[in-house]
């Protein structure tokens, strides 16, 4: 059984360069005055005080695919789709976007050919830049043979994914069948945590801010009638979904009880929550544990298997989920680990939940992705 990860990043070369060249978030550097912490990187706006130790520890897992592909070995994962890591060229002057997105494609594209049948990538949008450059970025990903679909953050193009100046984006995806990888990085404002947040780690815009912005992105998509107007979108929701799979009959519950939506006529024939689900959504399994995993299974196809349709169902249902690790993120904090724990806890969760070995874990760790994404190991 192919063991396949969905949600595995990289900061390529290109980007690394970039990255280094600035001191306003995103940066990457190394502080004088605490040189024992090394290279930091510094991406989320939370992050860029001394009081969170000045963002994260940064080596060369996030750049070299050498160390990629060991973490591959030691964790027996036969392919890695990588994507650009957050935030992506959401910052970048207009001017500089389209061609700096060319740069980071081509060069992961490079390192996906010199390592034939273990690499294959989700490619970077300029979304900066104007419209017809981004189009003609997309355009050119279908033609670059290890592409096989798109990542992107929540903010679009500057207001969000419910944007209508997205809708040109949107059909040039669904017409050339391009798979979006959607990631969270903005979180929640930081006010939301609190005035002690800064004792608590990275622990609340990770665990809460992450998904909470996942889920409001795509009710916000679904809200505008995005997935009306194109019924053959395909997302990857990130972290299984943010807290979609939880929250999906409340967000429902709320569209059918709403008498703003209803007097604007936006009730009549609409596809309710769980059709879009079932259709245009599908879900990782970076979410760590067991319940949240089996939310994950029971929010893709939860009514087929309510009423009590024949086991043919019951595969389809298993069919929508893709499994992940979120490298280089969450390495072990012990530095003599080679094995990494987070690597665990999601695997754990997919044997727990569907049976280790069994059909539909195998679905989940790897055959999923190879039909999905058409993969050739
Ligand atoms: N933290 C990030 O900033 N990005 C990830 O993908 C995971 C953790
Ligand atoms: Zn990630």
């Amino acid at each position: 059984m192919p063991v396949v990860d969905v949600h595995t990043h990289m900061y390529p070369p290109v980007y690394m360069d970039l990255l280094r060249s600035r001191d306003k978030v995103p940066y990457v550097k190394s502080f004088p005055d605490d040189p024992s912490a090394g290279d930091r990187l510094v991406i989320l706006p939370a992050e860029d005080t001394a009081s969170t130790s000045r963002g994260r520890p940064i080596g060369s897992e996030y750049w070299d695919v050498q160390e990629k592909l060991a973490f591959m070995k030691k964790h027996d994962i036969d392919i890695s789709v990588i994507s650009l890591a957050n935030p992506w060229l959401d910052w970048l002057p207009s001017a500089e976007a389209a061609a700096t997105a060319r740069k980071v494609n081509d060069d992961v594209e490079r390192m996906c050919a010199e390592h034939e049948g273990k690499l294959y990538a989700f490619g970077t949008l300029p979304l900066s830049a104007p419209a017809e450059e981004v189009i003609a970025e997309i355009e050119r990903l279908v033609t670059l043979p290890h592409h096989r679909g798109i990542v992107i953050g929540t903010s679009g193009l500057g207001t969000g994914l419910d944007d209508p100046a997205l809708d040109p984006i949107y059909a040039a995806l669904e017409k050339h069948g391009q798979l979006i990888f959607l990631h969270p990085h903005y979180g929640m404002p930081t006010s939301v945590y609190g005035p002690r947040a800064s004792d608590y780690g990275h622990v609340l815009p990770l665990a809460l801010g992450f998904p909470l912005e996942t889920t409001i992105a795509v009710t916000r998509m679904l809200l505008s009638g995005v997935f009306d107007r194109f019924p053959k979108l395909n997302v990857l929701l990130a972290h299984s979904g943010g807290t979609l799979p939880f929250l999906a009959g409340r967000i429902e519950s709320c569209i059918a009880h709403d008498a703003h939506l209803r007097k604007k006529g936006k009730l009549d024939g609409r596809r309710d929550v769980w059709n879009v689900l079932k259709t245009n959504i599908y879900l990782d399994a970076v979410i760590y544990s067991e319940v949240g995993l089996k939310a994950a299974i029971d929010a893709s196809g939860a009514d087929r298997l309510m009423f009590g349709k024949c086991s043919s169902f019951r595969l389809e249902f298993w069919l929508l989920i893709m499994a992940g690790t979120d490298h280089p993120f969450f390495p072990p904090l012990d530095e003599g680990d080679t094995e990494w724990l987070s690597v665990k806890m999601n695997s754990d969760a997919v044997d727990a939940a569907l049976g280790k070995g069994q059909k539909f874990a195998s679905a989940v760790m790897g055959d999923n992705a190879m039909r999905i994404l058409r993969l050739h190991g």
